[in-house]
């Protein structure tokens, strides 16, 4: 039984008061960012929204959001506050506030929340760092204001917050289509592992999907999305992390590569220093290159590192469980 709130024009079902249980006064949840092993775009549908045929894989780059209780004089505001990572908006832009506002606006909660960040995924990276927040934050404001809504009913208001927020919830390696949203969880065996060359400037995702018309409309072609070759799925079955490297695909490459051609470069290093593949993470500008054991992770991250191409590296071990409450 759906516990969630009218929202105007969306012909849900009237409104319902959610049993109110909460007890915790401080609850902390742990959120994945991801990378795209996969993407297929075609072209935008008349809401400007591009379908997509993705695999999402949740990588060990974790968002912490700690929702704290207010005294009970605190007027129903919702806060956030930065615990330990770059400067990102702390007002309505964050993705996170307006994911605790929604949570409180489709249950009838009428109590505020002071959220705490800590943000260890690049931000503007292509890899979901934002969308990992708003999870996060819904899951932890579900549990501290006891609403109760189930994981399908938190995923369908992490659809309405944006194209990505569903999949931190469920983590690990799944199939998005869709606007990437739509999901189911793909079988996989083994761990991979990850090096992720960033960048001081991001890229805006709206902007790279826009690069990505041009490019369809310069080659007068119409894209459509291709499925998931079996290949890649067979690999990640298998656990075969060289099968996988050869089956990486991501059709916005060419977009982010146009707006920012010294990534080529970055990619270059990369498969030079020993990984097997080296990508653009979703919308980039974050290049992911996939290593075939520690020791390779090492000499990549040590290459990008002395290169002076990249902002910063990091190292991460992929697939890890979606948005879970930690204290
Ligand atoms: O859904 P989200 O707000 O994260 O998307 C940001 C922007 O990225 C959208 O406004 C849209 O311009 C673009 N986008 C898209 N097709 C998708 C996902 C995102 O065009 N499937």
């Amino acid at each position: 039984m759906s516990h969630l709130r009218a929202i105007p024009g969306t012909g849900d079902e009237p409104p319902r008061q959610p049993s109110r249980s909460g007890t915790a006064t401080t609850v902390r949840v742990e959120a994945p960012g991801k990378v795209n092993l996969f993407l297929s775009c075609g072209a935008p549908g008349a809401d400007g929204y591009h379908p997509l045929t993705t695999v999402f894989q949740a990588v060990r780059l974790i968002e912490t959001v700690t929702a704290r209780r207010q005294a009970r004089d605190a007027h129903g505001a919702i806060t956030l506050t930065l615990e330990e990572g770059p400067a990102v908006p702390t007002d309505e832009r964050n993705l996170a506030v307006r994911a605790a506002r929604l949570l409180a606006e489709a249950t009838g909660v009428t109590e505020g929340v002071d959220l705490l960040l800590r943000k260890r995924v690049p931000v503007a990276g292509g890899m979901a760092g934002g969308s990992a927040d708003a999870a996060a934050a819904l899951l932890a404001c579900n549990t501290l204001w006891g609403t109760g809504l189930e994981a399908t009913e938190l995923i369908e208001l992490a659809a309405r917050l944006g194209a990505d927020v569903p999949f931190p919830l469920v983590g690990a390696t799944a199939l998005g289509q869709g606007r990437g949203d739509r999901l189911s969880p793909l079988m996989t065996r083994g761990t991979y592992q990850w090096v992720f060359a960033l960048q001081n400037r991001g890229l805006s995702t709206p902007k790279v999907f826009r690069r990505f018309d041009e490019l369809a409309a310069g080659r007068g072609a119409a894209p459509a999305t291709e499925p998931v070759p079996e290949r890649m799925t067979a690999a990640l079955r298998a656990g075969d992390t060289a099968a996988l490297a050869a089956a990486l695909h991501n059709d916005l490459a060419p977009a982010a590569l146009s707006l920012r051609p010294e990534l080529a470069r970055v990619i270059a290093l990369a498969q030079d220093a020993g990984a097997l593949r080296a990508i653009i993470s979703g919308s980039g500008p974050t290049v992911a290159a996939l290593v075939p054991d520690a020791a390779t992770a090492q000499a990549v991250a040590q290459a990008l590192d002395h290169s002076g191409a990249c902002a910063g590296v990091l190292r991460a071990d992929a697939p890890v469980a979606g948005a879970r409450v930690v204290g």
